[in-house]
């Protein structure tokens, strides 16, 4: 056997220092098949659309009906810039009311926005919990780390103070959000941080972003997300993806037709990578087709009937429970308001519940077959370890209160263990 080399060694020996922190990461597969006895509570399809059977059909439909099915063959600006992608981008364009640019995933659009438009001199704001993808892209850029600054998580008055200490002349601020945070489950105040951003940085300097990764699909009229129910429209790009809500994968970039046309040009993800194929074209038509359908409302109002039962299972277990065993994060100094046709605070499908032993909890209700998985440091600050559960479409009352009677069970443990 070939002895290890020098580089092996070094790289387990960084290995071993993140095992012995806690933060090991490694590959689990769990079967949720039908056949399964286990529950997903871990899955971002909170629509439930990747097992839907009427979409399998329209999908498989389309494949049979398509005379390219596979691979899209090179670049979007070589070969692999076909009719079937222009004519999903001028569909999602139009259902938009934007300029589309479609990506092969959210972390490529991400990329591909930040280190390419923000231009030096330029300021770039952003909400300290964003996206990893957003800090790759901005360390890509040209904009140098003094002039990248974040804001504490979801506050206005955080926002306003870090506006007020830079000194804005006539560069383009750009403010980076996300319409919902994927750990704490929690709206951004959009409309609060918005006036904010109105007060500090007159419109025409301003480049608001919204990541909508966890909104695209599941909010909004057709799935049109959280901003597009803004009662006013002050939001420069939109960033939807699709492999989340909308049970496929991808992106699309909303933007000017200027920011398009530039990051055609300038984005390498974009320029340097071989196009969407188009079995994921055709899983999308497929996909919007339905989302912009009675069935797609049908499924928004589903998911929220779920939402609705777990939180009124949990709330009668959380009042008896420990907040230093089990707890809901802080809520946001500002609730979310201001968007037409939406619930002032709506309903999120993630909930994370803070504990400091997730790994426990989450071994727990895995030997009762739910599938909750920890979230630890560095994914969260020291501090924030959960578990997180994701709430899906089609998942029955029955099973989301089996779920909380599982959370109850440990519960109780936990406080056994503590009186012996
Ligand atoms: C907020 C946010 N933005 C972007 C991404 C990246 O999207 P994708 O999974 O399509 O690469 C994710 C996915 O994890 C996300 O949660």
């Amino acid at each position: 056997m070939a002895s290890r080399s020098k580089l092996d060694e070094r790289l387990s020996a960084l290995l071993s220092t993140r095992k012995n922190k806690g933060r090991f990461r490694s590959l689990k597969e769990y079967d949720t098949s039908s056949a399964s006895h286990l529950t997903d509570f871990s899955s971002n399809d909170y629509l439930s659309l990747t097992t839907d059977p009427g979409l399998r059909e329209s999908y498989l439909s389309r494949l049979s009906n398509s005379e390219n099915v596979l691979g899209s063959t090179g670049s979007r600006l070589l070969s692999g810039g076909t009719c079937a992608h222009a004519s999903l981008e001028s569909r999602l364009g139009e259902h938009f009311s934007s300029s589309a640019l479609l990506f092969n995933s959210g972390w490529d659009a991400n990329v591909s926005l930040f280190s390419n438009v923000p231009q030096p001199g330029d300021i770039v704001v952003y909400d300290e919990l964003i996206h990893a993808s957003v800090h790759d892209g901005m360390r890509a850029s040209r904009v140098p780390p003094a002039s990248r600054r974040k804001f504490a998580h979801n506050d206005p008055a955080s926002l306003a103070a870090l506006l007020q200490s830079l000194n804005i002349k006539g560069e383009t601020v750009f403010l980076a959000l996300e319409s919902l945070y994927s750990m704490d489950g929690d709206f951004a105040p959009l409309p609060a941080l918005l006036d904010v951003f109105d007060a500090h940085v007159p419109r025409h300097q301003q480049c608001v972003v919204v990541d909508e990764a966890h909104t695209t699909g599941t909010y909004g009229p057709g799935g049109r997300g959280i901003v597009h129910s803004l009662s006013e429209d002050r939001v420069t790009i939109r960033l939807m993806t699709f492999g989340k809500g909308v049970g496929a994968s991808g992106a699309v970039l909303l933007c000017s037709e200027t920011v398009r046309s530039f990051l055609i040009n300038f984005a390498r993800p974009f320029i340097f990578s071989t196009a969407m194929p188009l079995s994921s074209v055709l899983a999308l038509e497929a996909v919007w087709s339905f989302l912009a359908s009675p069935g797609g409302d049908e499924k928004r109002a589903d998911l929220a009937r779920v939402i609705a039962s777990l939180h009124a299972h949990l709330a009668p277990l959380l009042a008896r429970t420990s907040p230093a065993l089990l707890r809901l994060p802080d809520p946001t100094p500002v609730p979310f308001s201001g968007a037409v046709g939406l619930e002032p605070s709506p309903p999120a499908p993630i909930v994370g519940l803070l504990t400091p032993t997730p790994h426990a909890l989450s071994a727990f209700l895995l030997e009762r077959g739910f599938i909750v998985r920890p979230v630890v440091p560095p994914t969260v600050p020291a501090g924030g370890e959960r578990v997180r559960i994701c709430l899906r479409a089609g998942v029955s009352e029955a099973r989301v209160a089996e779920l909380v009677g599982a959370i109850g069970e440990w519960v109780e443990r936990q406080h056994e263990k503590a009186r012996l």
